[in-house]
């Protein structure tokens, strides 16, 4: 059976170039540094569904303006990004200061069961590799996890409009969750554009007690490589979110 191979699924393929955005005809300079919208919604939290004084893994937080924005409403927010230069600008160029700056793969956390409330991202990459795995682990937090797209007709990178409703889709049905699709008016910035109404689409996957069982088993049974009949059965319906390259094949 295959299932999902973490050591081919963390090794790095490509690493962020700092001031440069990367879209399908490749790398740009960016002019103004940042994300491809910077929210400025007062009803932000409202919103997501995310309440003030909870706790938030933003993994892959880039230019940081999704996760400062958090903080700023009151959310208490680590923040996560695989590069280090990416980090070390994050702490001296962003005013607003995160609980912790976390230099890791996002696939590998969060470690613990409910060490938070929420994992959130917005427009992550890595739909058909790693993120399929961290938001199984976001079902090991209290709530469960958010993926965030700006809605851009025709320019958008990749599959993500594909990848991410099959991520909240598969996952809820294999532990036996519930997800929600909302597509909403957020109020922010382009690019340092002007302030305006932008649409964006939420996806949310929720988490249950039975849930985070099954999960904490799936997860330590990936790492020791010894896998139980059930275990199994679950990890080769997560691998069909991955690409064949990221998975290894194990007898059943
Ligand atoms: C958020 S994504 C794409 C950016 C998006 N277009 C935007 O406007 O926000 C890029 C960031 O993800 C980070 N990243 C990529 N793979 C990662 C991984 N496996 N774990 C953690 N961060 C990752 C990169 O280092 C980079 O900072």
């Amino acid at each position: 059976m295959l299932v999902p191979d973490l050591k081919k699924i963390t090794k790095p393929i490509w690493s962020h170039k700092l001031g440069y955005g990367v879209n399908q005809q490749g790398w740009f300079k960016l002019n103004n540094p940042g994300q491809a919208t910077a929210p400025e919604d007062p009803k932000l939290l409202q919103k997501l569904g995310v309440k003030k004084g909870e706790k938030v893994l933003f993994i892959a937080g880039y230019y940081a303006d999704w996760a400062s924005f958090l903080v700023k409403k009151g959310v208490k927010v680590d923040y996560n990004d695989v590069s280090e230069q990416m980090i070390d600008y994050v702490k001296k160029n962003i005013k607003i200061k995160f609980n912790k700056y976390i230099h890791s793969n996002y696939e590998l956390i969060p470690k613990k069961e409910k060490e938070y409330d929420w994992t959130i991202t917005f427009e992550a990459c890595g739909g058909s590799q790693g993120l399929p795995i961290a938001y199984l682990r976001s079902l090991l937090n209290n709530k469960g996890g958010i993926l965030i797209l700006f809605y851009q007709r025709g320019g958008h990178m990749g599959s993500k409009w594909k990848r991410y409703p099959s991520i909240v889709k598969k996952l809820a049905k294999i532990y036996n969750t519930t997800f929600s699709i909302k597509e909403m008016k957020i109020v922010g910035r382009k690019k340092g554009g002007p302030r305006s109404s932008l649409l964006h689409r939420v996806y949310i996957i929720r988490t249950n007690n039975q849930a985070r069982e099954l999960v904490k088993k799936d997860l330590s049974e990936l790492t020791s490589n010894k896998f139980s009949k059930d275990s199994l059965i679950r990890l080769s319906k997560v691998a069909k979110l991955i690409k064949k390259e990221f998975l290894k094949e194990v007898a059943a």
